[in-house]
């Protein structure tokens, strides 16, 4: 991503590599300060995952890439980084993906830096054909909602919703973005508003509860939102909050749509209720920029993410293209190539049943 910052431009990534560290951009400080976090073994990666230096499930998969490669060059053994990289958030899919690919390849002897190096340039990639399949939905003068952030900092670059967005806006369309301000973590005002204004696209951010007057009062063209995980059954669990605005939209005849790569769909498991949902910690709820907010002894819950049911969702747009809720099962590694191989089934005229 292309940014200013202190009058001068600069090409940052979310999270790479440099020598023997783990770079991040500490996005706890943003948009005020931007801070480098750096990471000197595979066990301050996974702080930083805990903490939310990194953030957005497909940074945290590329974060874990890099520290499984910091990993096995201090000659630590993979799986005793790979337990202790998969312990720190449950919910996002890409995490337990990346983990998984990176197993792979060391176990095949590959240079452990270059395929992290190769893990992150694939999830840009996937970002990137997302914006190419993506773009044509926001089109000229188009109102789009979305929630949390899905952006260049929620990924190695580029971002799954702003994809397309930075698509279109490249293109010369004119369109406008809400920004849900995504409470508690504020990720919406704190951090998607900071890349639209980094990229000069027009945008506003508005409290998470006024969306569902917006639509209602045909101020909302499309809703368009990241993914942490997503099921077979094309259940989705995201930010919490997703669900109502995906109600919301299907009540007002709103499109709702789910920017999201291969990586995020969770194809071991059925159902969103199977999807792990993160409790954090209640202080997050009770205090906003370190001041506390309710009565001394008053608790809190503070569930991370919510699961929309698939039938809320109109599309999800993947780096393999725009897919319904019902062909998410197309999606599997191998899919296509496993029915196109499978002989076609004699189409044997069923037996009527003798009355
Ligand atoms: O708790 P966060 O900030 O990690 O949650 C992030 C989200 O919910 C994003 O919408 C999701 O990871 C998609 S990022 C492309």
């Amino acid at each position: 991503m292309r940014v200013t910052w202190d009058g001068k431009a600069l090409d940052l990534k979310t999270v790479w590599m440099e020598g023997p560290t783990v770079r991040m951009i500490d996005q706890r400080y943003l948009p005020h300060e931007l801070r480098v976090y750096v990471a000197e073994s595979y066990k301050d990666v996974a702080a930083a995952i805990r903490e939310m230096v990194v953030r957005g499930a497909p940074a945290i998969g590329a974060a874990a890439a890099y520290g499984l490669a910091q990993a096995a060059m201090q000659g630590v053994e993979p799986e005793d980084a790979a337990e202790v990289l998969r312990a720190t958030r449950p919910t996002g899919h890409d995490l337990f993906f990346a983990i998984e690919y990176m197993l792979r390849a060391v176990g095949q002897g590959e240079n452990p830096a270059k395929a992290a190096d190769a893990y992150a340039a694939l999830d840009e990639e996937r970002c990137r054909r997302i914006g190419e399949y993506g773009e044509r939905l926001v089109t000229d003068g188009s109102r789009i909602l979305t929630h949390c952030n899905a952006g260049a900092l929620a990924c190695v670059d580029i971002g799954t919703v702003t994809a397309p967005l930075r698509l279109a806006h490249a293109r010369g369309r004119k369109f406008l973005v809400y920004v849900d301000e995504t409470r508690p973590r504020l990720q919406g005002s704190r951090l998607t508003a900071w890349e639209l204004a980094q990229e000069g696209i027009e945008h506003v951010v508005i409290v998470d509860n006024a969306a569902g007057l917006l639509m209602q009062q045909g101020k909302v063209d499309l809703v368009l939102v990241g993914a942490d995980r997503i099921a077979a059954n094309g259940d989705v669990a995201n930010k919490i909050g997703t669900y109502e605005k995906a109600v919301l939209a299907k009540e007002n005849g709103v499109p709702f749509f789910v920017a999201a790569p291969t990586s995020t769909f969770d194809f071991a498991i059925r159902t969103g209720r199977e999807i792990p949902i993160e409790n954090r910690a209640e202080d997050e709820v009770l205090s906003v920029g370190g001041m506390r907010i309710a009565p001394e002894g008053v608790h809190a819950l503070n569930p991370a993410f919510d699961i929309t049911p698939a039938k809320y969702v109109t599309g999800f747009v993947t780096e393999r293209g725009i897919v319904r809720p019902a062909d998410v099962r197309k999606l599997r590694p191998g899919a296509a190539r496993r029915s196109a191989r499978r002989p076609a089934k004699k189409s044997t005229p069923k037996k009527r049943k003798r009355r």
